[in-house]
């Protein structure tokens, strides 16, 4: 352990959600000297694990009443970015979220010389997002703190460390130029895509928290499931089907020519697969009642599972507005705070809280929000915390290794 973690830190955790930041801090020997989280709920969450009182609105919040500190940390809100006022001028950063990190920072460093390192994370896309320009905004917004700033985020995600989760994100590392000033160059080893164990999440037990019949899923979900299942088995598709199916455009001949190009493609591709399989699916279709009883989003199917399956019950499902969605169990998808909560095909069942928990790495004792609906919202919107310790151990690594000030 170097000297930083061995002395120990000071952090403040702004957007600080449940305590994805709290908990990878802490298992490296930090202390919490502030916390900011707007939504009650989860506020109360996270005052039920750590006996901090979150702020609550950062914009109304006077950076003098944040105590000093060594690292800044804070996921904010994707909304900071994807503002259309942001894409104007530098000075447009006013007025969004993000803008509100440097206000704190800028008023730390004026008053003692401000926290050592920073450390933020977001969506992957802010690396990419506006041509790269909001990217450079927040870089230089950075610079002209007077810190070092990673040239181009860090893109992590659980998978790359065993945790069966595909979660990709943008991490962003700063460090006093004063103390640091060669190019943060940090390597993450990533293990190879699909090659995670997802038992190493699962909990196929009853406990006192959650009792596994409450998360079956239900009799349309099931039928919905084995309407598709059959759909595979009664093809006997031994071609990988690379496009969504949308079972309403099978037999349909209309004009498609003012659609967008996307659009037209995929159609194309539904009708054309019809043709070739037209007498497995009319015999399939009839003995699903036409599909009449489905909803029109279950109609759509995407079998995203690179013929390594050949069962929808040996995915992973998702329920979701683009179709039903069914993917190799090796990775569960993002969880995102608007839930469409994965489903564990071989069980027929949703992951519980207690699972989504362990997707994102938090502890065992860590007190999950009573409310089901809430504690998946909760999750989602976290950082996985194992990402981020090693992360931020990494770049603290590299920076002590190296500083003639450590
Ligand atoms: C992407 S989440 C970050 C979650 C956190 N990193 C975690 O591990 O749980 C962003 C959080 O910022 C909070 N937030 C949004 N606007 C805020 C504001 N004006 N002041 C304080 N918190 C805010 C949201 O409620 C949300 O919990």
């Amino acid at each position: 352990m170097n000297k930083f973690f061995k002395k120990g830190f000071k952090y403040v955790d702004l957007f600080a959600g449940i305590g994805g930041f709290h908990q990878a801090m802490k298992q490296l020997n930090g202390e919490c000297v502030f916390a900011s989280e707007i939504q009650q709920e989860t506020a109360q969450t996270y005052f039920e694990n750590y006996e901090i009182s979150a702020f609550s609105d950062i914009t109304k919040l006077g950076p003098e009443v944040i105590p000093e500190h060594d690292v800044l940390c804070a996921g904010f809100p994707c909304q900071s970015f994807s503002k259309a006022g942001f894409q104007k001028g530098f000075d447009d950063i006013r007025g969004t979220l993000y803008f509100d990190i440097v206000r704190i920072l800028e008023h730390h460093v004026d008053s003692y010389g401000g926290p050592k390192y920073i450390l933020l994370e977001n969506v992957r896309n802010l690396v990419s997002h506006d041509q790269k320009r909001t990217w450079e905004k927040i870089r230089r917004s950075l610079i002209k703190l007077g810190y070092n700033v990673i040239n181009t985020p860090l893109i992590v995600s659980p998978h790359y460390f065993g945790i069966p989760q595909l979660r990709e994100r943008a991490v962003i590392l700063g460090v006093k130029i004063d103390h640091f000033d060669r190019d943060i160059d940090i390597n993450i080893e990533k293990k190879p895509k699909n090659s995670c164990d997802m038992n190493s999440i699962i909990v196929n037990k009853d406990t006192d928290e959650y009792k596994l019949d409450n998360f079956k899923i239900n009799e349309y979900e099931e039928k919905v499931l084995t309407m598709w299942d059959d759909f595979i088995q009664i093809l006997k598709i031994n071609e990988k089907i690379g496009f969504p199916i949308w079972e309403v455009e099978f037999d349909k001949e209309y004009d498609i020519s003012n659609m967008p190009n996307w659009k037209q493609n995929i159609i194309m591709k539904n009708r054309n697969f019809y043709k070739k399989y037209k007498d497995e699916i009319d015999l399939w279709r009839k003995q699903y009642d036409y599909l009449n009883w489905v909803k029109a989003t279950h109609r759509k199917f995407e079998w995203q599972v690179n013929n390594k399956i050949n069962s929808v019950f040996e995915g992973i499902i998702q329920f979701r507005p683009s179709g039903v969605r069914v993917k190799q169990p090796t990775e569960f998808p993002a969880l995102v705070a608007i839930v469409h909560v994965p489903i564990i095909g071989k069980y027929r069942r949703y992951i519980t809280p207690r699972e989504a928990a362990n997707l994102q790495s938090f502890p065992q004792n860590f007190k999950i929000n009573k409310n089901v609906r809430l504690a998946y919202k909760q999750f989602g919107n976290a950082v996985n915390v194992d990402v981020i310790r090693t992360v931020f151990e990494k770049f603290v690594n590299f920076v002590e290794g190296d500083s003639m000030y450590a």
